[in-house]
């Protein structure tokens, strides 16, 4: 077998990261060989690789990365394993965290189990900025490799506990390891239950968009292609047993702002924002430091917010065929449990 070309095991690509990084690993390195273990639960959605369910060089395993044959037999021949699979929206996270603790904490150390078996020549696994918890508004500080990890939502729990399971592997093990936590995504193919896709659907269906709280709360956007591409760099030339934080392009930039940079691309007004209750345990600020992947691996975001917000905007526009048929039955009843009758 060619050396150069990689075989890759993506978890989770059918979801909205993955699927986005899976189009764009086959777009820049044709020949490579991705296998997507999915299990496709309501955020799984093979509609989002249409474009490539084709192509030889990729396949699609449907299974839980919590069952232990289907990982060990979609592990075989692989050298590099990108670790997406996750439950991944801090609201569901509050009504049932045990779904957060199965497949993020359980799933990823099956996972690592599986690449140790198999040496795995690198396994990537995908974190967030949200393990290290929230800064005040006039906080000046942002979060980097260094900060401590001090979660305060059952998903941001889960995630850290994986982080520290895959560290506890490199450690412990030697499995060459690379992580990365990266801020809040936007793009194309995102569920629209995380903020900016509900906000653009609602508005296109005239309905409110439901604003928690003041609106106040801070969030770094990092548009998905971005993010693919520091993924990678890392990859390719990240070091093993690292950590990088990855970051976009907004200077605190809070939830009203965003929802009201929304409606005017769609030509609304202010009356279609609804103040809801708060989210429980709400964090209040997330600001991140990319300086160690721009220094060390030459990244930094292409991508400004107020350009790619317009585009995303326009990507919902145009594919209301993908996002209505999401918004269905099951998405109304989590959507009236946490929103009441917002129209
Ligand atoms: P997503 O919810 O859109 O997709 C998750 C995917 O994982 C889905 O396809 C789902 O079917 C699959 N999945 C869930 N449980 C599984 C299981 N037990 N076995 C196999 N597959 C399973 O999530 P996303 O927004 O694409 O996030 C991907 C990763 O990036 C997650 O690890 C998340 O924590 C991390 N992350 C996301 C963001 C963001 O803004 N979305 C930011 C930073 C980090
Ligand atoms: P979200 O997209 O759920 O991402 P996260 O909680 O992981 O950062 O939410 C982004 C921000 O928007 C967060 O502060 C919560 C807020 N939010 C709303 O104000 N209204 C909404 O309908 C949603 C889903 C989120």
């Amino acid at each position: 077998m060619d050396k150069s070309r990689k075989r890759i095991l993506v978890t989770g690509g059918a979801g909205f990261i993955g699927s986005n990084f899976i189009l764009y690993w086959l777009k820049k390195y044709p020949n490579d060989k991705i296998i997507n273990l999915d299990s496709l639960t309501y955020a799984g959605n093979l509609e989002n690789l249409r474009l490539i369910e084709r192509n030889l060089n990729y396949s699609f395993v449907k299974g839980n990365i919590c069952d232990l044959d289907i990982v060990e037999k979609s592990m075989q021949g692989v050298d590099t394993v990108v670790h997406f699979a996750a439950e991944s929206h801090v609201d569901r996270s509050i009504k049932k965290p045990s779904d957060f603790i199965l497949t993020n904490v359980v799933g990823t150390q099956i996972l690592l189990d599986a690449a140790l078996r198999n040496d795995v020549k690198r396994f990537h696994h995908i974190s967030t900025d949200e393990v290290y918890g929230s800064l005040e508004l006039r906080d000046t500080n942002k979060f980097n490799e260094r900060t401590n990890y001090n979660p305060r939502s059952p998903y941001s729990a889960s995630k850290a506990g994986s982080d520290h399971l895959v560290k506890a592997y490199y450690e412990t093990y030697g499995l060459p390891i690379t992580i990365s936590n990266c801020s809040n995504n936007f793009g194309p193919y995102q569920f629209p239950e995380k903020m900016i896709p509900l906000a653009i659907t609602n508005v296109i269906e005239d309905k409110k968009v439901p604003v928690y709280g003041d609106g106040l709360y801070v969030r770094d956007w990092l548009y998905v292609e971005d993010h693919c591409r520091a993924i990678d760099l890392i990859l390719q030339k990240g070091k093993v047993g690292e950590t990088y934080c990855i970051g976009g392009l907004t200077d605190d930039i809070n939830n009203l702002t965003v929802a009201r940079k929304i409606l005017k691309i769609l030509g609304k007004d202010e009356n279609m924002l609804e103040f809801v209750k708060d989210r429980p345990g709400h964090d209040r600020k997330y600001a991140i430091d990319w300086s160690k992947i721009k220094s060390e691996l030459g990244w930094g975001p292409l991508h400004s917010f107020d350009e790619w917000l317009e585009k995303t905007v326009e990507w919902y526009r145009n594919n209301e065929r993908w996002w209505k048929r999401l918004k269905t039955k099951e998405f109304q009843k989590y959507y009236e449990e946490l929103y009441g009758d917002l129209d």
